[in-house]
């Protein structure tokens, strides 16, 4: 049985219950994150608080809960819950409204939510074959740095994804490859990893920082820089990274290969060197 956290209280998820009048249901006027759990440990937890405090800045949803009382009730959380690999989904929306109306309403207190589900095991490394994307206009509107729970672009962006048999639509904004539809993005080309810079164009996602981060601390050739959709469509590799999906290689992009079809010689370097992150945080050794 899954159990999940509401407004204070752990009960089974099945029983969770929000009014219809919670501005998340009316208005999607909430913020989310997704936080993935290895061995009962939460990943890179202080930087999706951190990104997490900047969306309800951004939205104006004053802090329902202190760093530590997170940290707590999402330990609690993961404890409750089966599987010691798991996949944590918070959500806090602006609350229960006495009416609609788009104005914020007053005295209105923030509906906080969590829920976990289990991951699949981990793919061995070498039975990694990569995945097919293909590029979209980028529809979406210009404050995609915060992590909005109004996600009907990136619904239907990843459902055309789907329908055309991809894994992932790449978002194509202004000639420019920003982001996927749920995840970030990576091009090498000629030995040179680059990742478009953080902005409104984009959610500053967790996972790409790591990379970056990660790119630094093994001198892997590293730049932030705008990827013109030529520059995309010339690759030598494509990578969508995210909490859930890792560092997937991209070998199909519409009708073109990438490369040589096969997932390059950075991401070998590169998900190793995540690899390693990840068994740090299962002995217990980093966040
Ligand atoms: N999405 N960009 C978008 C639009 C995303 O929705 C996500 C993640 C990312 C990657 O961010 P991170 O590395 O912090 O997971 C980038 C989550 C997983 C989701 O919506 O389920």
């Amino acid at each position: 049985m899954s159990i999940a956290f509401l407004n204070g209280e752990f009960l089974p998820l099945e029983d969770a219950r929000v009014p219809v009048m919670d501005r998340g249901f009316l208005f999607g006027d909430g913020v989310y994150e997704v936080i993935p759990v290895y061995a009962g440990k939460l990943f890179r937890l202080d930087h999706h608080l951190k990104r997490l405090r900047n969306s309800l800045d951004a939205i104006r949803i004053e802090k329902p809960l202190s760093n530590e009382d997170w940290k707590s009730m999402l330990n609690e959380l993961v404890n409750r819950n089966e599987g010691a690999d798991q996949a944590v989904y918070l959500q806090v929306t602006r609350g229960v409204a006495a009416k609609r109306d788009h104005a914020f309403p007053p005295d209105c207190k923030p509906t906080v939510f969590a829920m976990s589900s289990s991951m699949p095991p981990s793919v061995d490394i070498d039975k990694i074959s990569g995945v097919t994307a293909v590029t979209f206009p980028d529809n979406r509107w210009k404050l995609c740095n915060i992590k909005a729970i109004t996600l009907l672009p990136n619904v239907l962006l990843r459902q055309q994804a789907i329908d055309a048999g991809a894994a992932e639509a790449i978002l194509i904004r202004d000639g420019y490859a920003v982001e996927g539809a749920a995840s970030n993005l990576f091009i090498v080309k000629d030995g040179m990893l680059i990742t478009p810079p953080n902005g409104p164009t984009l959610l500053p996602g967790v996972t790409r920082d790591l990379l970056v981060e990660l790119a630094a601390n093994h001198a892997i050739p590293f730049r932030e820089a705008d990827i013109s959709e030529a520059e995309l469509f010339n690759a030598d590799e494509i990578w969508l990274t995210s909490s859930t999906r890792e560092i997937s290689p991209v070998t199909l992009l519409d009708e073109t290969v990438i490369s040589d079809g096969k997932p390059g010689p950075v991401w070998k370097h590169m998900i190793s060197l995540y690899q390693d992150c990840k068994s740090a945080i299962r002995r217990g050794e980093a966040g």
